[in-house]
């Protein structure tokens, strides 16, 4: 017989279905038992009755463990009060794999457990949740991009040299070409692609080997990058609202049920619509001063300084204009003051920080050399980069937003350990 999927189930009312899937839990009342399957897609719960059911299929009833793997036929029937709304009269059981004590039990469980049996922890619910929700967002993503007419560009991950400051690279080996460094970002590459196509976006993995134990920061994480020729920052900030705007309707659109699951409060998700307020760095430092936080001008916010600027705002805040030497070498100078860059970043409401990152690019030939020389980077491996600026120059502009922070904030998690499927941080290299 034809398999059906749980998620399917409403198309195949009163008829004999055949589900493949693994044992969630069971239990038994008087002569009645439930056993409640998984199949990855759903859960459904299994009645069986004596009389109904053979002896043989009660035998199987009795080896299933949690996590056993098992065929199931029976008939299905809409049942409110059934967890999923399903219910199976199952008329058959064939078992495929017994589990052998899983060891995630009911029962609480600390997080470093967990996240040690994270290939396991993957099959609960409330990481089904999580995981669907970042499908979402990344389907989203793309969607926004492909529909506006931006070209997907894939950057390379082995590079020769930083984008973003050498602090934090992940240095190897490369045959006789000596050294090779993960990618931090691939906003250099999105550039060149910006002048060869006009708006593209890279979509990657990013690597920072970022010292910090934070709630916020991952040793790997997935980085969206659009870049758009003649762009300026006012542009880069239009475009940064509406798709953000684009991400959270989205998934409050398709993916309500697993933001229910984990009892995420949507208010403020509903209010991310355009147009996002923007405040300047020096209106930031304002406001943190009017909270009776110590900051001095010219130093970068701290994660509990953006909890205090986004605690002032109802949606995602935009702060522009940051001190320049703050800032990374690409950026340019404001026009107005070139103690500022043209810097961008978001910041998400709750208490979550900077989502996104961002920036009008320095498009100017001789000002971009005396960076590069000003941070200590190796102009030969940037030579490709400042040809950038020889050869039909622009200005342009691009950001950067981080997966996982932005799942996090929209699940409303307290960590980003929980927005990947095998997390990567400075104490964690497996499973
Ligand atoms: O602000 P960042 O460093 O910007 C860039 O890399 C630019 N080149 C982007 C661009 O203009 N094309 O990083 C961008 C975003 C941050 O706002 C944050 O969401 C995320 O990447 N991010 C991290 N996420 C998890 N763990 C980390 N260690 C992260 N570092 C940055
Ligand atoms: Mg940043």
């Amino acid at each position: 017989m034809k398999r059906t999927y749980i998620e399917e189930l409403s198309k195949h009312q009163g008829e004999e279905v055949t589900l493949k899937g693994w044992l969630y839990h069971k239990r038994s009342s008087g002569k009645i038992k439930f056993l409640v399957m998984r199949d990855g897609t759903g859960i459904v719960q299994g009645v069986l009755v004596k009389g109904a059911a053979s002896d043989e299929v009660f035998d199987c009833f009795d080896k299933l463990t949690q996590e056993s793997s098992f065929v199931m036929k029976g008939k299905a029937k809409k049942e409110d009060r059934a967890p999923g709304g399903y219910e199976i009269e199952v008329s058959d059981i064939e078992i495929v794999s017994v589990a052998q004590d899983y060891p995630i039990t009911p029962k609480e469980h600390g997080v470093e457990f967990l996240m040690d049996r994270r290939h396991l922890w993957l099959r609960s619910s409330r990481q089904h949740a999580v995981l669907r929700i970042r499908h979402e967002i990344i389907r989203a993503i793309r969607e926004f991009f492909d529909s506006r007419g931006f070209l997907l560009l894939d950057a390379p991950i082995f590079t020769p040299a930083a984008c973003e400051g050498t602090s934090t690279l992940f240095e190897t080996d490369y045959f006789d070409l000596g050294k090779a460094y993960l990618t931090q970002s691939g906003q250099l590459y999105g550039e060149a692609g910006a002048m060869a196509f006009g708006k593209v976006y890279v979509f990657g993995p990013t690597f920072r080997a970022e010292k910090s134990k934070t709630r916020r920061h991952l040793t790997e994480f997935w980085m969206v990058e659009p870049e758009v020729a003649y762009f300026d920052l006012n542009d880069d900030m239009d475009l940064a609202e509406e798709f953000l705007e684009h991400i959270v309707q989205s998934v409050l659109k398709n993916r309500m049920p697993e933001l229910k699951t984990l009892e995420r409060n949507t208010e403020f998700l509903e209010n991310v619509k355009r147009p996002l307020p923007r405040i300047t760095y020096d209106e930031a430092v304002d406001i943190l001063k009017r909270k009776g936080v110590n900051f001095e001008w010219g130093n970068d916010f701290g994660g509990s300084d953006e909890t205090v600027i986004s605690e002032q705002f109802d949606r995602p805040v935009m702060v522009h204009r940051y001190p320049a030497k703050i800032k990374a070498f690409y950026m340019k100078r404001d026009p107005q003051n070139s103690d500022l860059a043209l810097a961008l970043d978001v910041l998400a409401p709750e208490g979550y920080g900077e989502i996104i990152g961002g920036s009008q690019r320095e498009d100017d030939l001789d000002i971009l050399t005396q960076r590069i020389r000003e941070h200590s980077l190796p102009q030969d491996a940037f030579e490709w980069y400042l040809d950038l600026r020889r050869y039909g120059s622009v200005p342009h502009a691009g950001f950067g937003l981080g997966v996982e922070r932005t799942v996090g904030w929209i699940c409303g998690l307290d960590h980003v350990r929980e927005t990947i499927p095998f997390a990567r941080m400075i104490y964690r290299l497996t499973p």
